[in-house]
């Protein structure tokens, strides 16, 4: 942590994290009531506890991506912030209107449009935050001068989603008319402007943890998300096929859809190759794994998963199962949760005091075994998905009947489901077990013996020779 301001960002992790804790709590009570009996059914329904559950998740992906940008943005133009109080204002604000929302919806007052929920007032008290956030992020970068490509990104990414915001701000009577724009929200924020998130977050990673070149990164950078523009805009149509609107969607969905997963192939390389070639300078591997680790799950998650349902064809079948909430946990999972978990990784030696750079034993830990149990999660999603549809929708078998017919899955799902949820408690309890430290240090003197855990490969000759002494050596350029 080279400024001081950057300790802003402590507080929104944190506060990213115990709405993670308390979103798998609402994920386990939704799953837990596939099972039945439900003594909570009058008190709190699953309509209640899965709103719960996604709105929560939305909420600690967007406290994270805030963190992370006041941390990132003030070490990419190497300047204070502009303004604490306002971020700390911004904060605060933030918080009462997650947690009023939550409350409002155990007593059933939301809009019932699904994952944008959101009563009006706590809808503009988000509006009011991302303009003091984009205001206090843009002011900084002017003052400071310097404006890297990273931060393009970010900054984009992070003023479309606002924007792509508003059409839900409003109320349309038309169901049709209604649905078609939530997808303007939805769809193009996480198949759209939220990859530029991720993104610019693993450019910023991967400049500081890899031995590779700021100008290829930024470059490749720039070729992603040209991709993700491209395929995601007409994309929107997958969720068209059975809304009420013209069939000229159906090809236009199946097609641009199809070709999203190319700029995620184009993101797992790009982390993949930048490690590989150039080899690791940074002695924070656990960070690596995060990082490393979101570019893959995403490619599984959203690129093959949702490819496996994106065609008219197949969706016709699937829409609305459980193959969706397959995708959607493995999807949102990889792309957002991870990356989010990355950067908290990075920042964390530095960010908190007396702790390994490389990472502890409990932060590898709590790595493996969200891996392994939201794979488990998507296998038993997966299963009962198939389950499902061949069921209910190929043999005409009711709803209810076939619910009673793929428990098993759902006893599979509890069980992955409770690995994973350790796997997070131990990533919450190893964020909070160490003090935050509230000055700037800098990572050298803090950690002087600390060196990358592999020698320089054979194509790192041209690297400056602090970092292939395996110093902590701040890239320039
Ligand atoms: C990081 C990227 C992605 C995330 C976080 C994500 C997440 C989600 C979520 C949460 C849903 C359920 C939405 C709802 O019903 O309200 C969904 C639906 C869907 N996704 Fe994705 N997705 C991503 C990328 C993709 C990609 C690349 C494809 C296609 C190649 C895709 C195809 C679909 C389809 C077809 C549906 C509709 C399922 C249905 O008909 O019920 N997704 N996605
Ligand atoms: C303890 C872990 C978790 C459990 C037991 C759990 C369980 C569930 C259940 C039962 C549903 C309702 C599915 C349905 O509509 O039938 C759901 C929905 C959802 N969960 Fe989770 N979840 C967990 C963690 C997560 C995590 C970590 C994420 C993302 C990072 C996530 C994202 C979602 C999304 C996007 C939906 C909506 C999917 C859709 O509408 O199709 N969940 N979850
Ligand atoms: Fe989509």
């Amino acid at each position: 942590m080279r400024y001081k301001t950057q300790s802003v960002a402590y507080w929104y992790f944190a506060l990213a994290m115990i709405l993670f804790g308390l979103q798998l709590v609402f994920g386990l009570l939704s799953a837990a009531k596939y099972l039945g009996p439900d003594p909570l059914l009058n008190l709190m329904p699953f309509d209640v506890t899965k709103t719960v559950h996604t709105n929560l998740l939305i909420v600690w992906v967007i406290t994270g991506f805030m963190g992370a940008t006041y941390w990132i943005v003030a070490d990419e133009s190497r300047s204070e912030l502009y303004s604490v109080k306002l971020a700390y204002i911004q904060l605060v604000i933030w918080a009462i209107m997650g947690v009023t929302a939550v409350i409002g919806y155990l007593f059933g007052y939301g809009t019932g449009n699904k994952l944008l929920e959101q009563p009006l007032p706590h809808k503009l008290a988000i509006v009011v935050c991302m303009l003091i956030f984009l205001y206090n992020i843009g002011m900084t970068i002017k003052r400071s001068g310097r404006f890297t490509t990273t931060e393009g990104v970010l900054l984009l990414g992070l003023g479309s989603s606002a924007v792509l915001y508003l059409p839900a701000l409003l109320h349309y009577e038309n169901y049709v008319v209604s649905i078609y724009y939530r997808w303007w929200t939805i769809h193009l924020w996480v198949e759209g402007v939220w990859e530029m998130i991720q993104g610019s977050f693993l450019a910023y990673l991967l400049i500081r943890l890899s031995g590779a070149d700021r100008e290829v990164l930024e470059k490749w950078l720039y070729v992603i998300v040209g991709l993700v523009f491209i395929a995601g805009i007409l994309g929107t149509a997958h969720h068209y096929y059975w809304v009420g609107v013209p069939t000229y969607w159906l090809p236009l969905g199946g097609i641009f859809s199809a070709l999203e997963p190319v700029a995620l192939v184009g993101m797992a390389m790009y982390a993949y190759f930048s490690i590989r070639r150039r080899g690791i300078r940074h002695p924070n591997v656990l960070a690596l794994h995060w990082t490393v680790g979101s570019a893959l799950f995403t490619l599984f998650g959203a690129g093959l998963l949702g490819l496996a349902h994106t065609f008219p064809a197949i969706n016709k079948w699937t829409h609305g199962t459980l193959i969706t909430a397959m995708h959607g946990h493995a999807a949102f999972y990889g792309a957002y949760a991870m990356i989010v978990m990355a950067v908290i990784s990075y920042a964390l030696p530095t960010m908190t005091r007396n702790r390994r750079v490389e990472g502890s034993a409990v932060g590898y830990w709590a790595f493996w075994l969200q891996m392994a149990g939201m794979f488990g999660m998507t296998l038993s999603f997966a299963t009962a998905g198939i389950g499902q549809v061949y069921l209910e929708r190929v043999l005409g078998i009711g709803y209810l009947d076939v619910q009673l017919k793929i428990q098993i899955h759902f006893i599979m799902l509890v069980i992955t489901a409770s690995l994973f949820a350790v796997g997070v408690l131990l990533y919450i309890y190893d964020f909070f077990r160490h003090a935050p430290r509230l000055e700037p240090v800098d990572e050298n003197e803090l950690f002087p013996d600390a060196a990358p855990p592999r020698g320089p490969s054979q194509f790192d000759a041209t690297r400056p020779a602090a970092a292939r002494e395996g110093r902590l050596h701040e890239q320039t350029g």
